[in-house]
Order: C-alpha cells, then sequence, then structure tokens
C-alpha cells in the first residue's frame, strides 16, 4: 500500500497530530496526552504530538523485540533491499517532508528542509546496500580448526534524535540498525516530531510492522525510560553534551554500548594564500547561515590571518547581508528561524555575551523579515563578532545560533594550538594553496572530520563523529554499522 504525498504541511500536520507509531500502527499516548507543536516563524500551533512515558516505551520496545527475530533471520542483503525501498519511495516524498520539516523546525524550504528530505532517502539508499558487507573473518588460529567471526545484530537498538537536522541524524542511525538485524525504537525530539512520524509511516509500508517505531515526548518522561529498559540493547544518541553524559551514565548501569554525537567549536583556519573566493564561501556554508547556526558541525570558530582579515570578513559579511531572512516556506527565503523560545532565549543571551566581551566588535548581517505575518517569528539577525581571542567564552562554548566567532591570527603554530584549544573535537577545516601545510594541520587538528579548502557536511559512506566531549563512535558509513550495530561472535570448529 503506498502513501500519496500531502504537499500542504498544515494540514500534514494535522494529521499526524496526537500519534505515535507502535507495531505498525498510529496511537496515542498510553497516558492520553498532548504537547504542542509550533511554527517557529509565527508561533501558531500547527498541530500535537503524543506525549510519550514509559507505558509508550514499553509497547514499543515489546513491538521491536518481537518483529527482530524474524528479521534478523532474513538474508542480510534482503534486509538491505527492503532498506533501499525505504530510500526509494522516501525518494518519492522528498517534496512533502521538505515543506513539514521547514514547518516544523523553520528551516528554509530552498536552502536546507528540501535538501535535508533528499539526503534522509539517500541514506537509506546507501546503507540498502551495504547488506552483503556484513561479513566476518576466518582466523588461523590452529591448522586443526577452523576459526570464524561472524557479526550479530545486537537486538533493540533506542534511536535519541534532536530537533537540527531530524530526518538525517534520523537515518543515519536507523538505516545502519535495520541493515545490520536490529530493530528500532525512535524518540524524536520534542521540537520536531511530526517529520520524522511520517517518515515512519512510509517505512511502515516497506517494512514489516514492529522493525521500526516512533515515539514523542520529552527527555525525563520518554527518552530516559527507553535508555534505561531492559531490552534496549544499544543506544545511538545525538543531542547536546550534557543529555549525552545522562544518557552515557544511564547506559553503563546496564552496561550496554552507547553511540553519542554531541556539540562543537569547530575551526575553520584560513590561511594568507587561501583562494580568497573559495574560502569566504567555505565560511557561509560551514557556518550553516542558511540553518541559523544550528549544527553540530558549524565553523563557528573563524581563524582569519591579519594579511586578509579585514577583506575577508568584510566578503561575507556582504554575502550574509545578500541573504533573504523570511518564512521557511516561501522558495525566496534564504534564512529561517530559530527553532524554539528556548534555542532562541540561549542565542540571545550568547549576543549580549559578544556585546559585552572586551575587543569586540559586533557586525549584525541581514535584515529582519518585515511580514508582519512573521512578527512573532523567532528571527535572529546572524552575527559576525570580530575582535575575538580564543579564550574568550564566546569562542569556547557552542552557542548553536547565527553567531560567528572570528578570530585574527598571525603565527601558524599559534594558530593550530588555538584551534585545538577547545572542549570540542567534531570537524575542522584548513584553507590554503600550500600542499605542505594543509597536510600538517590535517595530521594535528584535533577533530574527527576534517577537511582541506572545503567545508562539506555528513557524506553517506565517511565516518562521521567526534573526539573530546564531541562524542564517541562514528555515524554514517559501513565501518560504523558493523562497529556500533553488531557483535562480533567468534566461532571455533574443532575438525580433529
Ligand atoms: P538535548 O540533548 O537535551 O536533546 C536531544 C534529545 O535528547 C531530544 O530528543 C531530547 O528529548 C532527548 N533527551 C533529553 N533528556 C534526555 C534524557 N534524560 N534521556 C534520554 N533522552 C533525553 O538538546 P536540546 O535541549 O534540544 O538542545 C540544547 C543544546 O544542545 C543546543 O543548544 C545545542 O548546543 C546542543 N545540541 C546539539 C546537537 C547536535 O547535533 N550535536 C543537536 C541538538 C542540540
Ligand atoms: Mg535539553
Amino acid at each position: 500500500m503506498s502513501i500519496t504525498p500531502e504537499l500542504d504541511p498544515f494540514k500534514l500536520a494535522q494529521t499526524l497530530s496526537g500519534k505515535h507509531l507502535i507495531a505498525g500502527k498510529f496511537v496515542a499516548a498510553a497516558g492520553g496526552e498532548t504537547f504542542d507543536v509550533d511554527n517557529p516563524a509565527t508561533g501558531a500551533v500547527i498541530g500535537t504530538a503524543a506525549f510519550g512515558t514509559k507505558p509508550d516505551v514499553d509497547a514499543a520496545v515489546a513491538a521491536a523485540k518481537a518483529a527482530q527475530k524474524d528479521w534478523a533471520k532474513l538474508a542480510a542483503r534482503q534486509r538491505g533491499k527492503l532498506v533501499a525501498e525505504c530510500g526509494r519511495v522516501l525518494a518519492s516524498h522528498v517534496e512533502e517532508l521538505g515543506r513539514l520539516v521547514a514547518l516544523e523546525t523553520g528551516k528554509a524550504l530552498r536552502t536546507e528542509s528540501r535538501i535535508e528530505a533528499g539526503v534522509l532517502a539517500d541514506m537509506f539508499t546507501f546503507f540498502g546496500g551495504l547488506g552483503s558487507e556484513l561479513k566476518g573473518e576466518t582466523i588461523p588460529f590452529n591448522p586443526d580448526m577452523l576459526t570464524v567471526t561472524v557479526r550479530e545484530p545486537v537486538g533493540v537498538v533506542a534511536c535519541i534524535i534532536p530537533w537540527n537536522v531530524p530526518l538525517l541524524l534520523m537515518a543515519m542511525k536507523a538505516a545502519a540498525a535495520l541493515v545490520a538485524g536490529n530493530a528500532v525504537v525512535v524518540k524524536s525530539a520534542e521540537e520536531a516530531p511530526l517529520t520524522v512520524l511520517r517518515v515512519a509511516e512510509i517505512m511502515n509500508t516497506v517494512l514489516p510492522h514492529g522493525l521500526f517505531n516512533m515515539l514523542s515526548g520529552f527527555g525525563p518522561e520518554c527518552g530516559a525510560p527507553l535508555v534505561e529498559h531492559p531490552d534496549v540493547k544499544k543506544v545511538s544518541f545525538t543531542g547536546s553534551v550534557e543529555t549525552g553524559r545522562i544518557v552515557y551514565r544511564a547506559a553503563a548501569e546496564k552496561l550496554i554500548p552507547v553511540t553519542l554525537e554531541l556539540g562543537g567549536k569547530s575551526p575553520m583556519i584560513v590561511c594568507a594564500d587561501a583562494d580568497m573566493d573559495q574560502a569566504v564561501a567555505g565560511a557561509l556554508a560551514g557556518m550553516r547561515f542558511t540553518r541559523q547556526g544550528q549544527s553540530c558541525t558549524a565553523s563557528s570558530r573563524l581563524f582569519v590571518h591579519e594579511a586578509i582579515h579585514d577583506e575577508f570578513v568584510a566578503r561575507v559579511k556582504a554575502k550574509v547581508d545578500a541573504m533573504v531572512m523570511g518564512d521557511p516556506l516561501d522558495e525566496k527565503t534564504d534564512i529561517g528561524t530559530i527553532v524554539s523560545d528556548g534555542q532562541l532565549e540561549r542565542v540571545r543571551s550568547y549576543i549580549k555575551l559578544g556585546e559585552e566581551t572586551k575587543g569586540a566588535t559586533k557586525h549584525t548581517c541581514s535584515a529582519m523579515p518585515t511580514d508582519p505575518k512573521l512578527a512573532k517569528g523567532r528571527f535572529v539577525q546572524p552575527v559576525i563578532f570580530t575582535g575575538l581571542k580564543n579564550s574568550d567564552r564566546i569562542c569556547q562554548e557552542e552557542i548553536f545560533g547565527p553567531v560567528c566567532a572570528v578570530i585574527k591570527w598571525s603565527d601558524y603554530e599559534e594558530v593550530i594550538a588555538q584551534a585545538n584549544d577547545s572542549e570540542y573535537g567534531l570537524a575542522a577545516s584548513i584553507w590554503t594553496r600550500d600542499i605542505k601545510t594543509a597536510m600538517d594541520a590535517t595530521r594535528r587538528l584535533e577533530a574527527g572530520f576534517v577537511q582541506v579548502n572545503q567545508n562539506l557536511v555528513v557524506q553517506p559512506g565517511l565516518s562521521y563523529g567526534g573526539v573530546k566531549t564531541s562524542g564517541l563512535g562514528r555515524e554514517a558509513s559501513l565501518e560504523s554499522m558493523l562497529e556500533h550495530f553488531t557483535h562480533k561472535k567468534t566461532i571455533i570448529f574443532n575438525m580433529k
């Protein structure tokens, strides 16, 4: 049974309201409660989501556990085929999913949301192709014994996701977990529960019911009991460092593995010999201005060599000034809104902190939308702060907003040391025409994802994840699926 795309996101938000998806069926929360989902561009309520609590978690985990047994018995390549089929079907829903995610998160449709929906489908297609790669090894242990390893699924996997790129982050976890033979319970972010629910509905037209379940709710009431559930054998989490620590502690109590994708304060080092046009474009892409800076990999610490500093900042500012802030659903819009009141408050407090930082100069970019319908929208004009030192709080703490901290540098050794002087280590980039400098920097920068002369986002097939407090484990690649969603079993046949 196929689902016809619904291109009116307001209508779709209503249709999806107030439900979890458990064992292939839409169900209300066991406690009967819901919470509101709003449109960050206007503040208006667009629908509701089921308020998940422990009984919902119990039902979803039970459904997953039951479905996983038969799923694990399927040939791995067959599982992959079904996951790839999810990718194919999701690809026919890109426009619908893009619109709905723009409506509930405030991310502009043209520059962000439609693209994210495309990557969602692509991630399922990518992992779907990897079924036959779930290989083990033969080991020359003893000539009279055949010794092999096999990859077995862990069982029920909990995926806890945030709101900034809910589709992509969910796909990286769920597609890998499913192909490896696991069943999945996803707990969506309270700020963005609807589009991932639609994805779950679509996937349940392809997959056996119970394999892929979707719960909505808040951290303490829904996320915590999911992590603590005795039948959950693995947690894959993306979110804040603070919550990551809570999840890790709870998982430690059960001694189950976790993958954590946490925050970042990624350095972008621009050398004096960099290709200026390329580096300016890279600063815009890296800072994720079109996503209001709401990205864990945002290159939010911009180190610019003093010889080009003023021109570079002026050119970045001019480009951001030319970007249009407005209704996320409007094709003309480049920059939408911050997701929630809480995040808006946080971003504003960091802008205030920047204003109060000694030596800092604030450059406010672009222009607020003038449409009166958007008067209550959570719009924040992008800000570039110059005159900062790496030790300033604004250069050390993750803001998760459109705030770029620029640090002028002159000595290469010092800039590398400063780039590494951060609790985080998610991404980093170096911009230079000199191959020796580039090579040296890629070796020395403490980060999980290092690029030269570009600032790409997560790519299917490339391991993605951080060091230091940016997290544990890797995602998006074959290796990540093998390492994080399977157990290795060693089997010895005595042939004597
Ligand atoms: P959060 O880490 O609190 O939320 C992420 C997910 O964890 C949500 O689904 C939430 O419901 C769940 N959660 C919360 N408490 C939990 C618990 N005790 N047990 C299990 N699950 C729980 O992040 P939040 O509050 O949305 O954002 C705060 C800050 O975190 C942001 O300003 C940003 O700095 C950072 N962040 C980083 C992200 C990343 O991609 N690495 C994504 C989102 C936020
Ligand atoms: Mg939180």
